[in-house]
Order: structure tokens, then sequence, then C-alpha cells
């Protein structure tokens, strides 16, 4: 008999892998509409809480630009996103906040925090490892919070932890405590920026040259005797069948690794 739980798990595991799953996550990335003047080299669909990075990274200046979208836990809660150069969890994470709060009309606010381990945040910035400029935020569809900004990277950074999370109210200017559910445990991932299409300096990697195109198995195997010229086309269709009935297999085996590599 299936205990609960597991059940629970693998109808959580189906539900990921489903189609519909896949379109809502990608459609996190395509969606979205900046206002003017902000446009984004990347996006990420991170792989909880339903958030996405958009992001340009000017590896000339190691400069990332950022929109953080992620719909807070409750109307008046908040988003946070992060880079953890020390760790891969919350303590040591470089964060930056946006706060709904009670105000319902105006813009969240921003506010950066050096996170040292499980304590409560104050109502004040602390200051980051990584320089922050054009910090704002603003509401997006569906009540989500897209949080901007650009980080000073230090130079030479190649990949880092990045860590994110909402989180249902504020208090005293804030974040109270978030939710410490799976998806608020999962929150967390590596940014590729070496190499990454949002690297400028990079040259994309040069593509594989084509296969040579023999000329076919089939046209020079039945010539050395006579006979052999009126079984040729039959031999040609035959290895023509043959290579379709052996590369529908290997398609479908392609098909099962690419989704796979989705998932
Ligand atoms: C962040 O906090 C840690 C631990 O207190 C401290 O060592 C570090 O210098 C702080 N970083 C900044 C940029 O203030």
């Amino acid at each position: 008999m299936a205990h609960p739980h597991r059940l629970a798990a693998v109808l959580a595991l189906i539900l990921l892998a489903s189609p519909a799953a896949m379109r809502a996550a990608e459609a996190a990335c395509a969606g979205e509409k900046f206002p003017a003047g902000r446009a984004y080299a990347a996006c990420e669909d991170l792989p909880s809480l339903g958030a996405a990075l958009h992001y340009t990274y000017d590896a000339s200046k190691s400069s990332l630009s950022v929109a953080f979208v992620a719909a807070p836990a409750g109307a008046g809660g908040w988003v946070a996103w992060g880079l953890n150069p020390t760790g891969e969890g919350m303590a040591g994470t470089q964060a930056l906040v946006a706060l709904k709060g009670g105000s319902s009309s105006s813009a969240p606010a921003v506010k950066t925090y050096n996170i040292t381990g499980y304590v409560a945040l104050g109502g004040a910035s602390t200051p980051i490892a990584f320089p922050a400029t054009d910090l704002a935020a603003d509401e997006g569809s569906g009540g989500k919070i897209r949080l901007y900004g650009k980080l000073q990277l230090h130079k030479g950074m190649k990949s880092v932890n990045q860590v994110w999370q909402v989180g249902s109210s504020v208090t005293g200017g804030a974040p109270d405590k978030h939710a410490f559910g799976p998806a608020n445990l999962a929150s967390k991932a590596k940014l590729v920026l070496a190499g990454s299409k949002a690297a400028t300096a990079t040259s994309p990697a040069s593509e594989p040259a084509p296969a040579p195109v023999a000329g076919g198995p089939a046209p020079s195997s039945g010539s050395d005797s006579g006979a052999s010229s009126s079984v040729a086309p039959t031999a040609g269709k035959n290895a023509a069948t043959t290579a379709a009935a052996v590369s529908a297999p290997a398609l479908a085996v392609a098909a099962l690794v690419g989704f796979l590599a989705i998932v």
C-alpha cells in the first residue's frame, strides 16, 4: 500500500513534468513585459516559488543588471533575491529585498541586506559585498513584484550561488520570517556568468562541423555481377527502409533525453 506522502511526492513529480506545468514555467520568462528602458539579455525560470531572473551580465565591467520577478506570499509581503558568494543557503547571502508593506498604492521599497544567519532583519538596509545601484521595484501582472538592481561583482566571477525567497508580511519596514515549506527551502541555484549568452565579452562556441555525407551504402554494393543491376534499385529501397526503421527509435530516444533534460 502506498504511503500517502510518497503518493503526494509522485503526484507532485507528475505535475511538475506535465506539459502544462512546463508551459507555465516558460511563460514566467517569456510573458514578462517590462516598462520601456528595461531590457535584459537573458532570463532564467528559477526552479521554485514561480520566480524568474532576467539579467544582463557585462563581463568587461563585472556588472550584473537584474530584474527578479516573483509573487510575494501575501498581498503586503516581500520578495528577495541575492547572491551567496560563500555558501549555498541563506546565511551569507547578499540580498536585495522588495517590500510591499501596508500601503497598496505606493511602489515596493527596496533594501539590501547582508544576511548573516537566521536572525530577524531590521527596517534599515545593511551594506552588502556587491555595491548595488539602480535599485527600484514595481508591480507586474498577477500581484508579482519586479525587483530591479545592478550589482558590481568581483572581477573574474564565473558562477555564483543565487538564493531567492518570498514572504507574506512586513513589520516596521522589515521583512517578516518566511514560510519553511519545500518550495521555500528549494529556492537556490547556480547562476552561471562565464560563457552564458548574457556575457558580452564571450564569443559563442564554434558550431560543430556537419557530418560528412557519404554517397550512401546502397549504390556501390551490387555492381560486381551482371544480375545485380536489376536488383540494385530494390536493394537501395531496402537500405532506405532499414535506415528509416533504425532512425525512428533513435528519434524516440533523443526525444526522451530531450524531455528529461527539460524536466
Ligand atoms: C556581512 O556580515 C558578515 C558577518 O557579520 C561580515 O563578516 C561581513 O563583513 C559583512 N559584509 C559586509 C559587506 O558588510
